[in-house]
């Protein structure tokens, strides 16, 4: 995990104009020391300032990207704070993740199919939405789609909503046992899409981690 954080990060300083990442809930330092980074960092570097110095970076990290005006780009989703994307860019970001609000929410909220409007979310932070929740941010906000990820999806990304939002979820086989494969959506410049669906590499051509993950963690 750590080698991937270092990687991203320095995609970042090298291609600072090709390159933005965006904050998931993971990128906070209760997540990090609860699922196994801190571990990491303290295992390979007998020092906590590593996971101390990532953690700071991840303080900096957007909440969300626009694409082209069009392309509403998030970890999670939506917030009830939240109906423009002036809104978002008012937040002062420069901080630990919350446990509730604005910025909580768009880093830990689903959609959900079941749910009309809002709903309570079964992972203790952040909202479950609707359709109807969708469809009014992306018609307030000029928005084509919203992409985001933070849910498994098996077949690596995932339409709701009448195209209105996609899940892309990046890991295959997360965990090492969930079976599935990952995608990443790659658009040109006129933002037509293609998904790159891809598998993991086979067992016997990666490390396998020092540690188990938590075994009923998959959000
Ligand atoms: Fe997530």
């Amino acid at each position: 995990m750590l080698a991937n954080v270092l990687l991203v990060i320095w995609h970042q300083v090298r291609y600072p104009d090709r390159i933005t990442l965006i904050r998931g809930n993971h990128e906070s330092r209760q997540i990090t020391q609860v699922y196994g980074f801190y571990d990491e960092c303290l295992r390979k570097y007998c020092s906590a300032n590593v996971w101390r110095y990532c953690t700071d970076v991840f303080d900096y990290l957007s909440l969300s990207a626009l694409i082209e005006n069009k392309i509403f780009s998030v970890h999670g989703g939506l917030s009830p704070a939240i109906s423009t994307l002036d809104q978002i860019r008012t937040i002062d970001r420069k901080q630990e993740v919350p446990h509730d609000g604005a910025m909580c929410d768009l880093l830990w909220s689903d959609p959900e199919d079941i749910v009309e409007g809002w709903g309570l979310s079964p992972r203790g932070a952040g909202f479950l939405f609707g359709g109807s929740v969708v469809s009014s941010f992306n018609h307030a906000n000029n928005i084509d789609y919203i992409c985001r990820a933070h849910q498994l999806v098996m077949e690596g990304y995932k339409w709701m909503f009448n195209n209105q939002i996609v899940t892309v979820w990046s890991a295959p086989n997360y965990c090492y046992r969930c079976g599935n494969v990952a995608a990443i959506l790659e658009l040109d410049e006129d933002l037509e899409k293609q998904f790159r669906v891809f598998d993991a590499a086979p067992q016997d051509l990666r490390g396998t981690p020092a540690k188990k993950p938590a075994p009923d963690y998959f959000l």
